[in-house]
């Protein structure tokens, strides 16, 4: 379970960095001081960084603005302008270690956005990720993560009374039973605090608990990490599971446990969410779709100084240096939204600029739910314990207007599916603890919370139209 692939952590933590570094927020949002790291890095790397943070903006893909076509001055940096493309540039016009570029993208329906991308950026970001605090294996990487969603999300990290794991009787854990998990420490803790961050959720990660006809108990999850190191959808036994997360798991996990309803639980069909978690069991960690839950609207979703220029040119970049996983991470979905099929990336915005929509709109179009991928299906944690309560019958009867992988995290755990009479809690339930909990906490030293826990009820394409911007992630009832 350690690692998603690093590009994915790269492209949450060129994010970050934008927030990080950019000159308006910079008093507002730094968890610490970019400096801090510096000390840690290699010598080469330390210096275009110390030289870049001179002026932070640097740093960034600057937007520069639409350059009209005619205006052939504007394809600035000796480059040729291209008519109906986007194309990165790169150069090493400072003779710096990992070259630079220039990024120009034509999306705007009038002219060209471009981005310019300063000597060194590249390279050090690449390098970076692995020291970056957030990320950081370490008591202080732990605090980042703390202090990170204490002051951007307002998490209030209260430390609970021992034990810290509770000695649970699982014949207490039935079908459908929800696990959130929320890691605060390595590589997993500071990915999921990026993906808090822009969501709105409080727990980073989900599994479902599943008893099979003989009454074992089994665990499914998506993002599990086989023996090749990969991300992959996997059903094990429940011991096998909570055994790794007692002992194995360095992320720190927290772990919450929501039952069912009794309600739910009656009209959960064992048999119907097997049949689907056993044609999801091994296949890939559902990249496709996990950066279109989040986005659903054309600016109500990006922390500033995020916006759809920043993500065009994150994926431009990647498009350049990782083609393959380019491919697999957002060009398919893409190409879905516009019924095309194979499209690179610049033509998919050349595509879309021809049909007069932008860039901004095409990520808003909701995933559905049964598009297949050139690897299956493709299923996030969440959407993979969502498509087994859909598969069970509990979004009936409107399930066929619910797109699940439209689904964060916290919107899976706002549903009201599960159990609200404290009495029928399972007695082990948040054992020693003095604040009473509406779900049971079974593992981490502080107390986990989830703001607007149970209270949604389910309406035809929910959470397709949210949007999510910190600190507070207010949203309308119906979008
Ligand atoms: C073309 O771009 C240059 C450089 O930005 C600017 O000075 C000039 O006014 C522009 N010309 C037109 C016709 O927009
Ligand atoms: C950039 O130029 C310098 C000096 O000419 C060279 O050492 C370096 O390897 C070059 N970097 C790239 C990425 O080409
Ligand atoms: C856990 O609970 C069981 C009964 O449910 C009890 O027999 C066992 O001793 C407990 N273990 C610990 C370590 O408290
Ligand atoms: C449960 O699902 C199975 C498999 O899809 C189906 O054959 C069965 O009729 C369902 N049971 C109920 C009570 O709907
Ligand atoms: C909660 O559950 C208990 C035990 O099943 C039951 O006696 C009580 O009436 C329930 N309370 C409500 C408000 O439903
Ligand atoms: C729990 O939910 C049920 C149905 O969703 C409702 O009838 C009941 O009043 C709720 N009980 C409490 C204690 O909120």
């Amino acid at each position: 379970m350690a690692s998603r692939p690093p590009f994915l952590l790269l492209l949450l933590f060129l994010f970050a960095l934008f927030s990080l570094l950019n000159p308006h927020s910079r008093a507002a949002n730094l968890p610490f001081h970019p400096e801090d790291v510096l000390p840690l890095l290699p010598r080469q790397l330390s210096w275009p960084i110390l030289n870049a943070l001179r002026r932070p903006v640097d740093l960034l893909p600057t937007f520069v603005g639409a350059a009209s076509p005619s205006n052939g001055s504007l394809a600035w940096k000796g480059a040729c302008f291209y008519e109906n493309t986007a194309w990165l540039e790169f150069h090493n016009e400072t003779g710096g270690e990992f070259g630079g570029g220039t990024l120009h993208i034509k999306v705007k329906s009038r002219g060209v956005s471009i981005f310019l991308m300063q000597a060194g950026m590249l390279g050090t970001l690449q390098a970076l990720w692995d020291v970056f605090p957030l990320f950081s294996n370490t008591g202080w990487g732990e605090k980042s993560n703390i202090g990170f969603l204490n002051k951007h999300m307002g998490a209030s990290f209260e430390q609970r009374p021992q034990p810290w794991v509770t000695n649970i009787s699982i014949d207490d854990i039935h079908s459908g039973d929800f696990l959130a998990i929320s890691k605060i420490r390595g590589r997993w803790g500071g990915f999921e605090t990026l993906e808090k961050w822009v969501s709105g959720a409080y727990a980073g990660h989900t599994a479902m608990c599943l008893r099979d006809s003989e009454g074992k108990l089994w665990v499914g999850e998506s993002g599990h990490d086989n023996d090749q190191g990969e991300d992959v959808i996997a059903v094990q036994p429940w011991d096998e599971w909570w055994e790794f997360e007692l002992n194995k798991d360095d992320s720190n996990p927290h772990i919450a446990l929501l039952p069912l309803h009794p309600d739910m639980r009656a009209k959960f069909n064992e048999t119907a969410a097997w049949e689907y978690a056993e044609s999801m069991n091994g296949k890939p960690y559902g990249y496709n779709n996990m950066l279109f839950s989040w986005i659903d609207t054309i600016d109500a979703n990006y922390p500033p100084p995020l916006d759809a220029h920043v993500v065009a040119s994150v994926m431009t970049v990647w498009n350049q240096m990782q083609p393959a996983y380019a491919a697999n991470m957002w060009n398919e979905a893409l190409n879905k939204r516009l019924g095309t099929e194979g499209l690179d990336l610049p033509d998919l915005l050349v595509e879309t600029e021809m049909r007069g929509s932008s860039f901004a709109e095409l990520l808003t179009i909701p995933e559905q739910d049964d598009w297949v991928y050139s690897d299956g299906k493709s299923a996030s944690c969440v959407a993979f314990v969502l498509e087994m309560y859909k598969a069970a019958g509990l979004f009936d009867p409107i399930s066929s207007s619910v797109q699940v992988t439209e689904f964060t995290i916290k919107d899976a755990y706002s549903l009201k599916f599960f159990e609200n009479n404290s009495s029928r809690l399972p007695k082990w339930c948040n054992d020693g603890d003095d604040v009473e909990l509406p779900f049971c906490q079974i593992r981490g030293r502080y107390r986990m919370e989830l703001p607007g826990y149970n209270t949604m009820d389910l309406y035809p394409h929910m959470n397709e139209r949210c949007p999510s911007l910190p600190p507070k992630y207010s949203r309308p009832s119906d979008c």
